[in-house]
């Protein structure tokens, strides 16, 4: 099985070499209804307009704003019981001003934890009086203005077991559903969210994340799950893939929405022209997917421009260049969901 490493950390398996075949849908086949189209921004450069152009092709694009990094836990309590809300009020703010909707990401996750966590040591009462009392604020803070959490984040290894984590190890799996419940109560109208990688096919993970979700939705405290969609030119899923598994989640009475899709392209051999044309069709088969299937609620890309990505600069991983001209990849997400409405 070949192993993959293209993505920071993780070395991933792929298990299901991404066929040239188009998916089964033709385009704008189902587009009787808005499929929303998100990103992932972070506050400098939205909120302080450094570069306006950021901020108005994010403005122009998109329907939903997803924090790349202020509500991690690092962020808002770097020091213990002092909460800095700054950052994530700003765009809270500019998501209530710009008619855009909120993806809050993300309450718990064994990443992005303060150093002051990690070297204490907790009991499990402690850890979990904690965690009540961190999304019971969180949520509570913007309870009514963020429309959906990822409540939980990557709980999952590849293999379908438990990641390990401060979480897992001091509270165990239950973890995750005190999570949710601890969110149900602290805004009843948000949807909430189980967030990972490498689940957007048919293979332990999913089938672990499945089994997980159905029962938290019949439980009542999860509504959805959030199929991150972090590809390489080589590691992606197709269409059809993506629709089988999704079909399954859709069937278990679930919501699905793919969450932070980038398609890395410093892989690939080939001229530049050839690079663009492979990215927008990775791209489209996973818009034409999302778009095909009703529980397929939205789609979300993690950033705005190749001028600033989470990968390194020859990933050219989004929908618009640097200088913020819309790629290929653009014109093939609209192929497959129309374009937002024009915001009055
Ligand atoms: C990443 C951000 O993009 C980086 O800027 C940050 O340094 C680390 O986190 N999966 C997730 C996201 O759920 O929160 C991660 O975001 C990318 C992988």
């Amino acid at each position: 099985m070949l192993l993959l490493c293209a993505l920071g950390s993780a070395c991933r398996a792929r298990a299901s070499p991404g066929p040239t075949v188009p998916p089964q849908v033709a385009p704008g086949a189902t587009s009787g209804r808005q499929l929303k189209l998100g990103a992932a921004v972070q506050r400098a450069r939205l909120v302080d307009a450094r570069d306006p152009a950021y901020a108005s092709t994010f403005a122009e694009t998109f329907d939903s704003l997803t924090p790349e990094l202020e509500l991690k836990l690092e962020h808002l309590l770097p020091r213990p019981g002092a909460y800095d809300w700054a950052a994530a009020d700003d765009l809270v703010a500019y998501a209530g001003a710009h008619r855009k909707e909120m993806r809050g990401h993300t309450l718990v996750w064994h990443r992005a934890l303060p150093a002051w966590m990690l070297s204490r040591s907790w009991t499990r009462e402690e850890l979990l009086a904690f965690l009540k009392g961190h999304v019971a604020a969180v949520v509570g803070r913007y309870r009514g203005r963020i429309a959906e959490w990822d409540v939980v984040n990557e709980a999952f290894n590849d293999d379908g077991t438990w990641r390990k984590s401060l979480w897992y190890d001091v509270l165990g799996p239950g973890y995750v559903e005190a999570a949710f419940r601890f969110a149900r109560e602290a805004d009843p109208g948000a949807k909430l969210y189980y967030n990972d990688y490498g689940a957007e096919w048919m293979n332990a993970k999913s089938d672990a994340i499945l089994a997980l979700a159905t029962r938290l939705r019949k439980a009542g405290v999860l509504d959805g799950v959030g199929l991150q969609a972090h590809f390489n030119a080589g590691w992606y899923t197709s269409g059809p893939d993506l629709a089988a598994n999704m079909a399954r989640f859709a069937a278990a009475g679930l919501e699905v929405e793919i969450t932070e899709l980038d398609v890395a392209m410093s892989s690939r051999h080939g001229s530049a022209e050839e690079k663009l044309r492979d990215q927008a069709r990775i791209y489209g088969g996973i818009a034409a997917a999302c778009q095909a299937q009703p529980a397929c609620k939205q789609l979300t890309v993690w950033g705005v421009s190749d001028r600033y990505t989470w990968l390194t600069p020859s990933d050219v991983p989004l929908l618009f260049d640097a200088a913020y001209a819309p790629k290929p990849a653009y014109a093939a997400i609209r192929a497959a969901i129309p374009a937002p409405r024009p915001t009055p």
